[in-house]
C-alpha cells in the first residue's frame, strides 16, 4: 500500500489533504468530523481583527450562494469570535483530535499580528497560518512598499512565537517569486496559494453595491498550478495549494508541481466530506499504477526546474495551442 504521509511546516501529516479555513472547521465537533472523514490536518476558521459594521459594506445574504459563504463575509467585517473564544476552540480541538490543528488569523493593524500569534501558540496550536490580504487603494504606496508589509508581518510574528508559520496570500502580487523567496529566506515555513476573496458587485436594479462569494470550480486551479510549479524547488517554504481543487487529478497535479499539501473548501461544501476518502483512494491507486511508494517519490517531479519544457508554465498565450483553437 503506498504511503500518503507528507511533511508540511515540519509536521508529519498522514496525507496531504487539509480542510481549509472555513465554517467547516469552526468548532471542535466539526474539526472531529474532518478527522473522521480522513483529513491529514485542519486549518481553523480564521480569527479576524476587523470589527466594522457589516451594513456599511452592503452585505446581503440573498446575494450569496451558501450560508457559510455569508458567514465568511460577515467574518471579514465583524470579528466572529474574540481571541478568548478562539483560544478555547484551539484547546478543545487539541483535546479532541490527533491530526495537526493549524490556527488562522487575519489582522489589519501591525500591533495585533504578534499579539494574536502569541495567544494562539499558548493555546496549543500546532502551527499558525497568517491570512494576509492588504487591500491597496491609495496611489502613494509602491509595490515594493506593499510587499514589505508581508515581510514585516512575518518578522513580527516569527520573532514572537516558535510554532511553524505559514502565510496565505492572494494571487495579486506583482513580483511573487521575489517576495516568496525572501519570505522563505527569512524563515517562513509555508506559503499557501491562493486565498479566495469576497468580490464586489453592483445590483443594477437597486443601484447599490453588493458582494459576492461564489464557490470555486475545477478550472480555478490553473493559476495555482502554474505558481506552485514556478516556485517549487526555489523557495524554502513548503507550498500548500488552495483554490479550485475539486478532483483527485487536481491533487495529483499539484503534488507533481511541487505542493506538499492541498487545502480543500468549496468541494467539501458542494459534495460533502465523503470526497476526502474518495480522493485518497484515487491517489493511492494512481501511485500504485505508477509504482510510487511515497509522496516524495513524485512530489515536484514536474515543477518548473524539473521539466524540459518550462515554456508551458511561462507563456500565457501559447502560440501553438492558440492557433490550433483558432
Ligand atoms: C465558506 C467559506 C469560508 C471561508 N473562510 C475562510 C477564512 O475564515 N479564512 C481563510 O483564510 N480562508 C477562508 N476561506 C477560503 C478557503 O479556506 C479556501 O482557501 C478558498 O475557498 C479556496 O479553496 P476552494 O477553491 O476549495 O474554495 C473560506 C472559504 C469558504 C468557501
Amino acid at each position: 500500500m503506498p504511503n500518503l504521509e507528507t511533511t508540511y511546516l515540519g509536521l508529519t501529516l498522514k496525507n496531504p489533504i487539509i480542510v481549509g479555513s472555513t465554517g467547516l472547521t469552526k468548532s471542535a465537533n466539526k474539526i472531529k468530523a474532518c478527522e473522521d472523514a480522513g483529513a491529514g490536518a485542519v486549518v481553523i476558521k480564521s480569527l479576524f481583527e476587523e470589527s466594522l459594521r457589516h451594513e456599511d459594506l452592503g452585505l446581503d445574504s440573498s446575494a450569496l450562494m451558501h450560508t457559510e459563504a455569508y458567514d465568511y463575509l460577515r467574518a471579514e467585517v465583524n470579528m466572529q469570535y474574540g481571541p478568548v473564544e478562539y483560544c478555547d476552540l484551539i484547546k478543545e480541538a487539541k483535546k479532541t483530535v490527533k491530526i495537526p490543528v493549524i490556527a488562522s488569523i487575519n489582522c489589519v493593524s501591525p500591533k495585533w499580528w504578534p499579539d494574536f500569534a502569541k495567544k494562539v501558540e499558548a493555546a496549543g496550536a500546532d502551527a499558525l497560518e497568517l491570512n494576509v490580504f492588504p487591500v491597496v487603494v491609495d496611489a502613494i504606496n509602491s509595490s515594493a512598499n506593499v510587499e514589505q508589509v508581508y515581510l514585516d508581518i512575518m518578522d513580527s510574528v516569527k520573532s514572537n512565537i516558535s510554532i511553524p508559520v505559514a502565510m496565505k496570500i492572494s494571487m495579486y502580487i506583482t513580483a511573487l517569486p521575489h517576495l516568496a523567496i525572501q519570505l522563505g529566506r527569512k524563515g517562513l515555513d509555508g506559503l499557501v496559494m491562493f486565498n479566495r476573496f469576497v468580490e464586489p458587485d453592483i445590483d443594477i436594479k437597486e443601484m447599490k453595491l453588493k458582494t459576492t462569494f461564489p464557490f470555486s470550480d475545477g478550472d480555478d486551479i490553473n493559476n495555482v498550478l502554474r505558481w506552485i510549479a514556478l516556485l517549487s524547488g526555489r523557495v524554502k517554504s513548503d507550498l500548500s495549494a488552495t483554490t479550485g481543487i475539486h478532483s483527485s487529478e487536481a491533487i495529483i497535479k499539484l503534488l507533481l508541481a511541487g505542493a506538499s499539501t492541498v487545502q480543500l473548501a468549496s468541494v467539501l461544501y458542494k459534495k460533502g466530506f465523503k470526497v476526502i476518502n474518495e480522493r485518497l483512494s484515487d491517489i493511492e491507486k494512481w501511485m500504485k499504477d505508477k509504482k510510487f511508494d511515497k509522496i516524495s517519490d513524485f512530489q515536484g517531479k514536474l515543477n518548473f526546474g524539473n521539466i524540459g519544457t518550462p515554456d508551458l508554465y511561462l507563456r500565457s498565450q501559447f502560440m501553438e495551442r492558440v492557433r490550433s483553437i483558432e
